[in-house]
């Protein structure tokens, strides 16, 4: 790890007393307990439009003129490694961040990214796979294989405080240390 990486650590969900705005505090002493800076890329501060631009990310010509969008891609860009932390909805990646992920094309290419998720049924895991498609497969960002699964009513409560302190600790910490390590 190159010292004081700089980590972006995005958010999920935009609902009022989400599980997001109480993991994503967890994410961040995590990475600062083990040596990185941190900055949160607050989605729904930020409320990017849906995707209008007239070509797709990949193309020459791709020039997004959003406010918004111009500095979530410079978040990303200037970010040594980003986490995301994503609820899974219907079997599949938070929409907010799929939104996000389309605004940005090259800058994801070798960018480390770590994957925290929570969710009832698979611990976001099927949401997971979603993020590694989209992520790693398509835009040919490194994406970490120590993923965390947090599954509600295990090692979360409902409301999304912490209920196994020890299992979330261990599991974050493998996937911020993958993270750092590759940066
Ligand atoms: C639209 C929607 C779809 C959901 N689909 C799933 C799902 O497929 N699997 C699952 O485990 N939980 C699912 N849930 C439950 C969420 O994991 C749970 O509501 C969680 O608190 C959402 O994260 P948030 O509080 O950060 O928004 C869904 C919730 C919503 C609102």
């Amino acid at each position: 790890m190159t010292s004081m990486a700089s980590v972006l650590v995005v958010t999920g969900s935009v609902r009022p007393n989400s599980v997001n705005e109480k993991v994503i505090p967890i994410v961040v002493a995590e990475l600062e307990a083990q040596g990185a800076t941190t900055t949160v890329a607050d989605l729904k501060k930020l409320a990017l439009p849906f995707y209008d631009a007239p070509v797709p990310p990949a193309s020459p010509d791709f020039s997004p003129t959003h406010e918004n969008v111009k500095a979530w891609t410079s978040q990303v860009a200037e970010a040594d490694g980003v986490v995301f932390v994503t609820p899974e909805y219907n079997h599949t990646m938070s929409p907010l961040q799929l939104n996000a992920i389309d605004w940005i094309g090259k800058e994801w290419q070798d960018k480390p990214i770590a994957l925290v998720g929570y969710g009832w049924t698979s611990g976001a895991n099927q949401a997971h796979a979603t993020a590694r498609e989209a992520l790693a497969v398509n835009l040919k960002a490194k994406v970490g294989d120590t993923q965390t699964n947090l599954f509600l009513g295990n090692h979360l409560n409902p409301d999304g405080s912490v209920a196994d302190k020890a299992a979330v600790k261990a599991k974050l910490t493998a996937t911020i240390t993958e993270l750092l390590e590759a940066i």
